[in-house]
């Protein structure tokens, strides 16, 4: 069946340097001075002052590669700025903004000599709201994901970073995302996302195929299994998809022991075993090192297969110039934040200064992000924006200053529960940051209500238990405010699932506990994915934000947008519906009987539901959804005219053979064939940016069924002053507009009509017509 098999593609496609191939013949000269031991050394992780580390080749002039975590920081640092995650860049809908965190990230990782930054995340895609890390990524929509992902990592690279676009492929869910141990110690194998070929190549394979168009240096390949195969050891997915179809010229390297096999993982297209050691923290015993020695030493490891993994690794290496003299070297600090006891370094590293201060300006980008990926679900009367309130209560135990530290790990005795009090600027996990300050809404609403005001009230309450116990706030702020405002959190962290799409610590019960005696009350989450509202209807709760994870200026940005100093434009990247139990069609295997099985292979998650998640299954189903993809408020009005479809160049023809391999696939899937042109118009008062989306409704098939009704290919953001108008145009390539045929193998154009719509959300469709590509 389509599930419980990968078919095996050897060997492996060697890089040929196609896109740099300067670089390539950089690495290639390089390489061709190492002995047998320096190439497995190069190939293989080992023990020092970064998250991972390629030892040194002094006599080549090589100071070893410095890997370092994350998407939204350099995470094991000092002075280091924490950027929105994934999850709010996606809510943004900002191409430029998405390119900027890309570039302020990066010349942080490079001021504190890190060489790969280990980060943007398309994997997980979003399958699964549950999903403990899809707030490290973007949004469940490939294409959107595909966009930001591909501005992230060449705004990363232009800044001389290496990025890596992580994790391949298919990993969904946090519950057995590795291998587990029974009691009678017996291996029980990783979760194994079974995905169908169509699948594959229109959700989950879509944005890295993004990725390698964009030139990304390394990919990570993943801690599960991909139809019975682990992710490191795949050649479906390494060797097929990746580095042949996808014509990928940089390194595969695993991740933190997701290598469970030597030369056969290398065989597959894995070209680098991270951290190295399987015990982790040590260098030996590993899969790699001495092991690929002697693996070429005794025939089952071609040589050949051992210089091209070299020369993908030291590719981008030369591409970024980061054989430069002047590179930045290791922030001394690193060494003692990292796991690596000092002891265990089999190198001796050269360090720089220690505690570089590498934040700059970035905290203005930053604070301007967050608002701008902050999302207005509902503002009745006009709530937002607030004028000079003199009376303002605070509700929630995400209004304050966080109390257990200024590192969001998840890893802590509390487990899987975050922290009580405080905000929450960021989830858990490798994906998280240090940060160096946290301005909290309470102390920025203070701030601002004391600029207008000195003498306003500001009472608040940060403890949910205590207000839902009193069932009301009225002794705890006994004048009555005139808005409310009740701050709501939802933890996520790398290595659990989350347990409810509710907010945490009770705080829906909050809402309504504070909304039976306010009736203006404003509620905000902070958030690592979406949330079911069960309040959202309740008519005293006048305004609700969606804010996402915003990082250090979190208090900052929101209170742009609270007062109107920043207009929302903020969108939805998933849909919010009415119940938890709307989401059951894509469910997070954790079933009892799979916690506690002792068969090795218990463990499936077929992926049943195929194209349709998040929208494309409430769209296919028409059902009704509380707030809908793409949909978000904005203070101003706008409207939308004149959309026209114009063939660009020859239009249609045959999807020609692929010439070469390329990075990004057959070059002609990028052609523009069309091009889509919408009037947008703000009809109101203030000036406010406009986010028109494109959505296709390609044919079904033949021979397919689950095909969506629409699909997301094109959305901009424009900002426009009142009564001004501007034409947006969207490109539309050969890929946009076609599906992956799984018979032939190829990106295919459907014989019928094409619906082409335009709207300001999923749902919210202005105008539409239609385009016959074969007619
Ligand atoms: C495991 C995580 O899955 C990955 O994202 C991270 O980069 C590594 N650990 C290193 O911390």
């Amino acid at each position: 069946t389509d599930y419980d098999s990968s078919p095996p593609v050897y060997p492996s496609p060697n890089a040929t340097g196609q896109g740099w191939q300067a670089a390539f013949q950089q690495a290639s000269n390089f390489v061709s001075q190492l002995t047998l031991e320096e190439k497995a050394q190069l190939v293989t992780g080992a023990p020092g002052p970064c998250v991972g580390n390629i030892g040194p080749i002094y006599r080549l002039g090589f100071d070893g590669l410095c890997l370092q975590d994350g998407p939204l920081a350099i995470r094991e640092a000092t002075y280091a700025s924490v950027f929105p995650a994934g999850l709010t860049v996606a809510a943004s809908f900002d191409r430029d903004l998405a390119r900027t965190r890309g570039v302020d990230m990066a010349q942080e990782f490079k001021g504190k000599g890190a060489h790969v930054a280990l980060g943007p995340v398309a994997g997980p895609l979003g399958r699964s709201g549950y999903g403990g890390r899809g707030w490290e990524g973007f949004s469940p929509d490939p294409f959107l994901t595909g966009e930001l992902f591909a501005e992230t990592i060449e705004g990363m690279q232009s800044a001389g970073i290496q990025a890596c676009a992580k994790h391949y492929i298919g990993n969904e869910q946090e519950t057995q995302r590795n291998p587990s141990v029974t009691k009678a110690g017996e291996t029980i194998e990783a979760v194994s996302s079974n995905v169908d070929d169509r699948t594959m190549h229109e959700l989950y394979l879509w944005p890295f195929q993004n990725a390698v168009k964009s030139g990304v240096a390394s990919v990570m390949c993943s801690y599960n299994r991909i139809n019975g195969s682990y992710g490191c050891q795949n050649s479906k997915t390494l060797n097929g998809l990746l580095k042949d179809e996808l014509g990928f010229q940089g390194y595969v390297m695993s991740d933190w022991e997701a290598t469970h096999s030597g030369y056969p993982a290398a065989d597959a297209g894995l070209d680098m075993d991270m951290p190295g050691g399987i015990g982790f923290v040590t260098q030996l015993p590993t899969y790699f090192g001495p092991n690929i020695t002697a693996a070429v030493n005794n025939g089952t490891l071609a040589e050949d297969r051992l210089d091209d993994m070299c020369r993908r690794i030291m590719s981008p290496y030369f591409l970024l110039q980061q054989n430069s003299a002047s590179y930045p070297r290791v922030d001394a600090s690193s060494s003692g934040l990292n796991f690596f006891p000092e002891a265990n370094y089999a190198f001796n590293y050269t360090l720089g200064p220690a505690n570089v201060d590498v934040r700059d300006d970035h905290a203005q980008a930053i604070r301007e992000l967050g608002a701008a990926g902050t999302v207005l679900l509902k503002n009745l009367n006009n709530t937002l924006p607030l004028k000079t309130p003199s009376n303002i209560g605070i509700f929630g135990n995400d209004a304050g200053e966080p109390t257990d530290g200024l590192y969001f790990d998840g890893d802590g005795d509390l487990g899987n529960v975050g922290f009580e009090f405080g905000v929450l600027p960021s989830g858990g996990g490798s994906g998280t940051g240090r940060f160096t300050y946290v301005v909290s809404p309470l102390e920025a609403i203070k701030n601002k209500v004391n600029s207008y005001n000195p003498k306003a009230l500001v009472q608040y309450v940060l403890n949910n238990t205590l207000v839902n116990q009193a069932s009301g706030y009225s002794i705890l702020a006994p004048v009555p405010p005139e808005v409310c405002i009740v701050f709501l959190k939802t933890w996520a962290t790398e290595g659990y699932d989350r347990p409810s799409l509710l907010v945490d610590w009770n705080g829906t019960a909050l809402v309504e506990t504070v909304a039976k005696s306010c009736p203006n009350t404003v509620v905000v989450t902070h958030s690592g994915g979406l949330n079911v509202m069960p309040f959202a209807d309740n008519p005293n709760v006048t305004a609700i934000l969606a804010a996402h994870y915003p990082g250090e200026q979190v208090g900052n940005s929101l209170v742009d947008l609270l007062w109107g100093d920043v207009n929302p434009s903020g969108k939805l990247p998933y849909t919010i519906a009415y119940n938890e139990s709307d989401y059951s069609f894509a469910p997070i295997e954790n079933s009892t009987a799979l916690l506690t099985t002792t068969d090795p292979n218990a463990w499936q998650s077929n992926f049943e539901e195929r194209l349709l998640i998040d929208y494309r299954h409430f769209d296919y189903f028409d059902e009704p959804v509380q707030y809908e993809f793409g949909y978000g408020l904005s203070y101003t009005t706008f409207s939308m005219s004149n959309l026209a479809v114009t063939a660009t160049g020859s239009g249609y023809t045959a999807l020609p053979a692929k010439q070469a391999i390329a990075p990004g696939g057959n070059p002609a899937l990028w052609d523009v064939l069309y091009t889509a042109t919408v009037t947008v118009s703000n009809t109101g008062s203030v000036a406010g940016a406009a986010v028109p989306q494109l959505y296709l409704g390609l044919p079904q098939p033949v021979n397919e069924d689950y095909t969506p009704v629409k699909v997301l290919r094109g959305f901009e953001k424009i900002t426009l002053q009142p009564g001004a108008s501007q034409t947006v145009t969207f490109s539309l390539t050969r890929r946009d507009i076609s599906y992956w045929d799984r018979y032939t193998q190829q990106w295919t154009i459907g014989t019928s009509a094409i619906g082409v719509m335009a709207g300001y959300s999923s749902r919210e469709i202005w105008l539409n017509t239609t385009v016959t590509p074969l007619s």
